[in-house]
């Protein structure tokens, strides 16, 4: 394994993806990212005690999201077929990995996100990487569909790095391979977001994929969540007003909806939905019980699971010491706003003096012992 750090998912994962000697490979350095044991969550969870969660820290990666695996081989296939601009619409995190990414390859780069609706540590990333930001009124399904009209135009050569795009899911199946390579085989579960749905296509293609190479013994199910308010794979049809506090995944017409329901059914696992204050609540005691701090979206896919244990669907895992992997996909300083207004009324202002912080102090050491008690 020490051969594979730090080279970026195209080098570590070359025999399993489109590329050849005369692909420029356009990297960050992606990929390789923690998969680490998260067990005071699993209590909070209401796991059975023989079951594991382990979180994959998507957010780990150069511009804070899983977007950078795909966003490697699809920068760098728009090089090698001579592009010299690249467009995409986005919730937030694309952008800031298809900006990045752009600027490393000397691409111009557009990007179409929803007016008011992206994160700002996102939209910071778009700006200083010298994207062009339009910001529509209209939501991201509306992007979308802008994008890739554009992008047919023949007259205009700009190549589309949405997940439409097919080297975006290949590159980030190698999410899939980097946990059965951790493991040593494939987890029981595998529990993600989903919003426009290319994720857990790609994790499902890797699995698939990595099993047919003899790499993992068995697939996972695959237990993808959306928002309640923008749950149109539950739901079964699309939604036209998306709304969740979840910007991320705040999607009402997915371009890969027929690869997620593939992805559910082949996988024997299911798409659920759980509402914005389960999300907020799972979201803080993550970062409270384990250190971990994400954003919103990947907060769904741990109360999904806390619901999941609730009607005890893991019962009969726990006599197997079940695995469940967990794909955090976006680091918590993507949406500082969100994590301020999660906990009001904790910051204090205080006078300079010795005295005025000990009393301060003398408060918190109460409020301490009783939270522990
Ligand atoms: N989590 C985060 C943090 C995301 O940014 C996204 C998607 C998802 C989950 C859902 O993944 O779309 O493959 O089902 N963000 C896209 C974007 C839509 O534009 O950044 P998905």
């Amino acid at each position: 394994m020490t051969t594979m750090r730090r080279r970026g998912v195209i080098e570590n994962y070359r025999a399993y993806l489109p590329v050849t000697d005369a692909t420029p490979v356009i990297t960050l350095s992606e990929g390789d990212t923690p998969l680490v044991p998260a067990p005071r969550l699993g209590a909070w969870l209401g796991l059975p005690p023989g079951v594991r969660v382990l979180l994959k820290l998507e957010g780990m990666n150069p511009t804070g999201s899983f977007k950078d695996r795909g966003m490697t081989l699809a920068i760098s296939k728009a090089c090698e077929a001579g592009a010299k601009a690249v467009i995409c619409a986005s919730t937030g995190n694309t952008s800031a990995a298809a900006a990045a990414y752009a600027a490393r390859a000397g691409l111009a780069c557009i990007v179409l996100i929803p007016h008011g609706a992206i994160a700002l540590g996102k939209l910071s990333q778009a700006l200083i990487h010298g994207a062009h930001v339009l910001a529509i009124d209209g939501n991201f399904d509306e992007a979308l569909c802008l994008v890739r009209a554009i992008a047919d135009d023949p007259r205009r050569p700009i190549a589309l790095v949405n997940s439409v795009n097919p080297f975006r899911l290949e590159g980030q199946k190698t999410a899939a391979f980097e946990i059965v390579d951790a493991l040593g085989d494939a987890p029981d579960y595998h529990a993600l977001p989903v919003g426009n749905a290319g994720n857990i296509t790609a994790y499902w293609k890797g699995f698939v994929e990595y099993q047919a190479a003899g790499r993992a013994s068995r697939t996972p199910r695959l237990l993808g969540f959306q928002a309640w308010g923008a749950a149109p794979l539950v739901d079964g049809a699309p939604v036209a007003r998306p709304e969740t506090v979840a910007t991320a995944i705040r999607i009402g017409n997915p371009a890969s909806w027929a690869g997620a329901i593939r992805a559910r059914d082949a996988s024997g696992g299911l798409i659920d939905k759980v509402a914005d204050d389960e999300i907020l609540a799972a979201y803080q005691a993550l970062a409270r019980a384990e250190g971990v701090f994400v954003e919103p979206a990947c907060a769904a896919p741990l109360a999904g699971l806390k619901m999941l244990a609730a009607r005890g669907y893991f019962s009969g895992a726990a006599a197997t010491s079940a695995t469940i992997t967990v794909t955090m996909t976006g680091h918590g300083l993507k949406d500082p706003d969100r994590a301020i207004a999660t906990v009001p009324g904790v910051l204090r202002q205080v006078p300079a003096t010795r005295e005025a912080v000990q009393a301060a102090l003398d408060g918190m050491t109460a409020m301490a012992t009783e939270a522990v008690s």
